[in-house]
């Protein structure tokens, strides 16, 4: 079992909530490494934060990598998740060979938004050591109508499908599932189901951790989703701000 496939099974082994923030760059990283953070993410999110794009879907590996390695500069404690931007995992060859520019750059582990048609590149990347966070819900890089922002796994179908993905994700050797804006009761199904953890963004509090868009939290996003939280309102600072996240994500009681 890998290191990292190790520290993840343990926090749910142990019910000790995880905290996943996102980072893109070294000075904030060195805040969320001094205050314990368990995941940190360098999501495609930063088409949007960073770049001040209206959506995820221009980013670039080169760009994702380049994050990464800012990232990467003040890690010591956190597990560092990067995540494979759209059109760069189209096809086998192309996903190792991205997945790869990202570990150089120093990921512990590559997060894809899932679709059926991911299994093998899924089952590739798990062969070559290189392990893998599973998306599934709501996924950015496919969504093309303000419509699609919105619960997944409400009807029938839907949830069945979403149930499905996260079983074959966990057999295909994934480590982790993140949820984006599932509905609550099929997180809490899907958290109880699977041996590997769950984070969740948006999906309620019955996940095995809470994901966050770090410039949400701190109350400097121009367009914050609904869920998130600002948590700098009541606190003296920045640090104080993600520390309260991070106590709140911890006393979450799933037992
Ligand atoms: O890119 C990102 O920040 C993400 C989170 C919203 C989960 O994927």
């Amino acid at each position: 079992m890998s290191k990292i496939r190790k520290k993840l099974i343990n926090f749910k082994k142990n019910a000790n909530q995880i905290v996943c923030i996102t980072c893109y760059d070294a000075s904030f990283s060195k805040i969320l490494d001094d205050l314990k953070i368990d995941i940190v993410l360098v999501g495609d999110s930063l088409g949007m934060v960073i770049q001040g794009k209206k959506n995820t879907h221009d980013v670039k590996i080169e760009e994702i990598s380049y994050h990464t390695n800012c990232v990467s500069q003040n890690k010591n404690n956190f597990i560092l998740m990067a995540d494979m931007p759209k059109n760069s995992y189209n096809d086998v060859d192309t996903a190792l060979l991205n997945a790869k520019k990202l570990i150089k750059s120093n990921a512990d582990i590559v997060k894809i938004e899932y679709k059926d048609k991911h299994k093998d590149i899924i089952k590739k990347l798990i062969s070559e050591d290189i392990p893998v966070c599973g998306h599934l819900g709501l996924l950015p890089q496919y969504i093309s109508q303000k419509e699609d922002i919105r619960v997944y796994g409400k009807n029938d179908i839907e949830r069945n499908t979403i149930l499905e993905q996260a079983i074959t994700l966990e057999k295909l050797g994934a480590d982790i599932v993140l949820l984006e804006c599932v509905d609550k009761k099929l997180s809490e199904s899907i958290t109880k189901t699977l041996n590997i953890p769950v984070i969740g963004i948006g999906s309620g509090e019955f996940c095995n951790g809470q994901v966050q868009v770090l410039y949400d939290i701190i109350g400097i996003s121009s367009n914050p989703p609904k869920f998130s939280k600002n948590y700098l309102l009541d606190s003296k600072d920045i640090v104080s701000a993600i520390e309260k996240f991070y106590n709140y994500v911890k006393n979450i009681s799933i037992i």
